[in-house]
């Protein structure tokens, strides 16, 4: 059986002693969640370390939103994933839509990305998606083909069978508008099977998440769909009620 996955993008949100409150509050509550949801939190860079600390001994990972694509040097403002896995972390978010779209990533660069993820032993958080007029062009199924195919095709099966997925609808994500349980379905099949085309049976084992204004009130109708295993969660992991909600979208 997949993994059950629902991981919260925090963003460019929380100071760090807010942060490490919205960690405790998740961990109290955890164990309402059925056991078998990995919850994953993914703070601020600034806070990383701090939130890993409060959440020691809990079953919540943690993870950043980015790292840099070289290993070390001088790249001045740059966080490599090296010191991110030194802090305790087991996860990084790569290609979110709004690092493509605010600040120019490519596959170039997330292809170095993904490789200094391995390097340290991070699991990547892949994201892809496509913006409201590609769908509204029919275009979505190409553009999620190519974000797959110009990255992920490049992973080895050993590497590919740490990776999760997650597909963010662009015109969905903080616009309060979600796909609807089917429209995540169809995406998520044809990504899937999109994965299938390299790495063969080991496709059916990623876990592909949802995300874009995924909440309380929607995620046990998308979670339930066949190749929904779970969430990427923006603003609604703000909170530690709703994100702990949204782990309880999973029928046990
Ligand atoms: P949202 O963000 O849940 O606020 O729409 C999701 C994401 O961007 O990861």
């Amino acid at each position: 059986m997949r993994k059950h996955i629902v991981a919260g993008n925090w963003k460019m949100n929380t100071l760090p002693a807010e942060g490490v409150e919205l960690a405790k509050g998740v961990a109290a509550g955890c164990a309402a969640v059925p056991a078998s949801v990995n919850l994953i939190v993914c703070p601020p860079f600034t806070h990383l370390s701090q939130v890993a600390e409060a959440l020691k001994g809990s079953a919540i990972a943690v993870g950043a939103q980015n790292c840099a694509a070289e290993a070390k040097g001088a790249y001045t403002g740059e966080v490599a994933a090296s010191m991110i896995a030194a802090l305790g972390c087991k996860y990084v978010i790569l290609g979110h839509s709004e690092r493509r779209q605010y600040y120019g990533e490519t596959s170039e660069t997330l292809n170095k990305k993904m490789e200094q993820a391995y390097a340290n032993d991070l699991t990547p958080i892949y994201c892809v998606g496509e913006n409201l007029d590609e769908r509204e062009a029919g275009k979505h199924f190409e553009v999620v083909k190519a974000q797959i195919e110009e990255v992920v095709y490049n992973l080895t099966a050993e590497q590919f069978a740490k990776l999760v997925i997650a597909y963010e609808p662009v015109w969905a994500i903080g616009t309060g508008k979600t796909a609807t349980a089917e429209q995540a379905q169809e995406i998520h099949a044809y990504i899937r099977q999109v994965l299938a085309a390299k790495f063969g049976a080991a496709a059916a084992e990623c876990p592909i998440l949802y995300g874009g204004s995924c909440k309380p009130s929607n995620a046990a109708e998308i979670f339930a769909k066949e190749d929904v295993d779970g969430g990427l969660i923006g603003g609604a992991a703000l909170k530690a009620e709703d994100f702990l909600a949204i782990g309880n979208g999973f029928a046990e």
